[in-house]
């Protein structure tokens, strides 16, 4: 069995690749998620069985100063990993890794069947994502959506007190995506920790980040800042997959 990994050198992406030690996992040099031509050419060499597709424009001020290129890379780019996947083998297996920046973040605790309503460009790219892979003509495809942040030290002088989540490190998160794709599940999923928990309480659960200021969104706003998700906390519907627990 061919497992494609995409965006396997970021924060998510070197976690699952741990778990998958033979699956092609190609840098943007062979494969630029940003370029249709490069996206048909390595999937019609390769004929992938399995495709956990986690490239992407991330960060909000990237995709908002470069709208083009994050819709060249997480919209088309989606589409056209999906539809050279469709076209070279039908039965391939394909999963989206989306975020619940698709919501607004008024309320939190988001399942699989509410209404998306993004907040920034990012969020929007990553929805439209999602919409193409859900209405896709190939079988067996699913999106996940969970809150996570690698296992490290905390990379910014400061962390929200009123941004939640219910996160997990990468490495949970890496852990459940894995069991998502053994299961070949199909659909909308939530991977989601247990506990609702702020940025800054998540930030003391880092090693080496006890010296991490609070600061707030009010802050960040008035100084600037891009309008954000702000509660970001997912829940599930499918409850079966409600066993993931962040690693203390
Ligand atoms: N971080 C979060 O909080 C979060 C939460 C929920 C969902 N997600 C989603 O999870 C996935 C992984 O996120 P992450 O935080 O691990 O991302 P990340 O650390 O920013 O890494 C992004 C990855 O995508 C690759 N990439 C970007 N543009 C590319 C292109 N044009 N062609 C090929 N590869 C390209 C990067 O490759 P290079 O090494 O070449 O730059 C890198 O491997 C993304 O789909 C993201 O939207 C993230």
């Amino acid at each position: 069995m061919k497992v494609l990994i995409t965006g396997s050198t970021g924060r998510l992406g070197t976690e699952v690749a741990k778990l998958f030690p033979d699956a092609l996992t190609p840098r943007r040099t062979e494969l630029d998620a940003s370029d249709r031509g490069s996206i048909y050419t390595y999937v019609a060499k390769e004929k992938p069985d399995v495709i956990i597709h986690l490239a992407a424009l991330t960060g909000i001020p990237p995709c908002e100063t470069n709208k083009e290129l994050a819709w060249r890379t997480n919209v088309e780019g989606t589409m056209h990993l999906i539809n050279a996947c469709y076209e070279n083998n039908k039965g391939c297996y394909f999963l989206y890794m989306s975020t619940p920046c698709v919501m607004d973040g008024k309320r939190g605790m988001y399942v699989e069947t509410d209404i998306p309503n993004p907040e920034n460009f990012y969020g929007l790219t990553k929805l439209l994502g999602e919409v193409v892979v859900l209405n896709h003509a190939l079988k067996n495809r699913t999106v996940v959506r969970g809150n996570f942040v690698p296992k490290m030290k905390w990379p910014h002088p400061g962390a929200f007190t009123d941004r939640y989540g219910t996160y997990l490190f990468a490495p949970d998160l890496a852990k459940a995506i894995q069991e998502v794709v053994d299961a070949r599940y199909t659909g909308m999923l939530h991977l989601v920790g247990q506990e609702l928990l702020s940025m800054h309480q998540l930030a003391m659960l880092c090693p080496d980040s006890q010296d991490v200021k609070q600061m707030s969104y009010a802050e960040y706003l008035k100084n600037g800042g891009y309008r954000l998700t702000q509660n970001m906390s997912l829940d599930t519907i499918h409850k079966e997959w409600k066993r993931f627990r962040i690693s203390k």
